[in-house]
């Protein structure tokens, strides 16, 4: 099954040719081509490629790219393809001239132009819950981090009783409301797509809108994918109802925030913190204006673990294998 092109009727070759000419000259393996601006642990690359190679695909990588043409190069044979939050738009999959299948091995698929992808027959798909719980405890780790001061000798506060607001309940939600638990949080919930008996079946009290969530808890965190609906949705007026003290940690999207409009409410109020995974596009003035009450990590690092990494990777490897071997397109998010 792990051949691309076998011999077919539209084939020019008869079937005397067909039995004296060696199969090998015949058949071209299927290609898989990792690209990964932002690569996976080793570890979970072998995953990768023992999955690929078993099933009788060959393996590309394409690591720590730095240019776009670099992309446009590699994917020009590959009939299939592994990304991280590596864009891939029209002209990547003009480039990808045999490309049946991308696979996010990750959450979120923002980074795919899902309407390209399916006007050039290409199947979209992520690896949901793969790789939430590296994502939840670097989340938890943001909240510590802040109640501490950022580590700078002054005394801080603790998590153990404080209100906990889990904006969007799930894989990364319910995640960071099991560890926050943990700590003896408080943890309340707000998700438009979520039925409350998911929330309250896990120990977690569901609120009924975003307003209500920001004003009742001491700590948000963000866990709404980038959408048309959820762009620049995290506001001024949103952010302004947390109680003094209010903490907002970010591992999903910079998208989410309008960045003007916390810019400016944390100039007005100098208690609120800022802890994001995803560098806002206006880094440079957070740092300048907030020093101790912002910090961005320098690349997105939520997912950044040899576990998520093995999980992800090698879930995207199997779907792979899966559609092809068995037409299955059970994660496909684009129609
Ligand atoms: C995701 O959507 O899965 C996370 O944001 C992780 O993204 P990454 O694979 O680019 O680290």
């Amino acid at each position: 099954m792990g051949y691309s092109y076998l011999i077919s009727a539209n084939n020019p070759i008869n079937k005397a040719q067909h039995k004296s000419i060696e199969l090998t000259t015949l058949i071209k393996p299927m290609k898989v081509l990792v690209a990964t601006e932002k690569p996976f642990a080793k570890v979970a690359v072998d995953g990768i490629r023992e999955v690929i190679e078993a099933a009788g695909y060959e393996l590309a990588l394409l690591e720590k790219y730095t240019a776009k043409q670099q992309l446009l190069e590699a994917i020009a044979d590959a009939d299939a393809l592994i990304i991280r939050s590596d864009v891939v738009d029209a002209e990547v999959l003009d480039a990808a001239k045999q490309l049946k299948i991308v696979v996010r091995a990750g959450a979120g698929y923002d980074n795919i132009d899902l309407e390209a992808a399916t006007a050039h027959k290409v199947v979209a798909m992520n690896t949901p819950g793969q790789n939430s719980n590296a994502v939840a405890e670097l989340a938890l780790g943001l909240m510590v981090y802040a109640v501490r001061n950022l580590y700078n000798g002054t005394s801080g506060t603790e998590l153990k009783g404080k209100k906990l607001g889990i904006h969007a309940f799930g894989n990364v939600g319910r995640n960071v409301a099991r560890i926050a638990q943990g700590f003896g949080m408080e943890v309340y919930a707000y998700d438009a797509y979520c039925p409350d008996e998911a929330m309250t079946a896990a120990g977690v009290t569901p609120l009924h809108s975003a307003q209500e969530l920001y004003k009742t808890c001491d700590i948000v965190s963000l866990h709404i994918p980038a959408t048309a609906e959820t762009k620049n949705s995290i506001n001024y007026e949103l952010v302004n109802l947390m109680p003094k003290g209010g903490v907002l940690v970010n591992t999903a999207r910079k998208e989410v925030i309008d960045e003007d409009g916390l810019i400016k409410l944390m100039q007005e109020r100098t208690d609120l913190k800022y802890m994001t995974d995803i560098m806002p596009a206006a880094d440079v003035k957070f740092r300048e204006l907030f020093e101790g009450r912002y910090f961005a990590t320098p690349k997105k690092m939520g997912a950044q673990t040899a576990e998520a990494n093995i999980n992800a990777g090698i879930a995207a490897a199997k779907q792979i294998v899966d559609f092809f071997q068995n037409g299955n397109t059970r994660f496909q998010v684009n129609k």
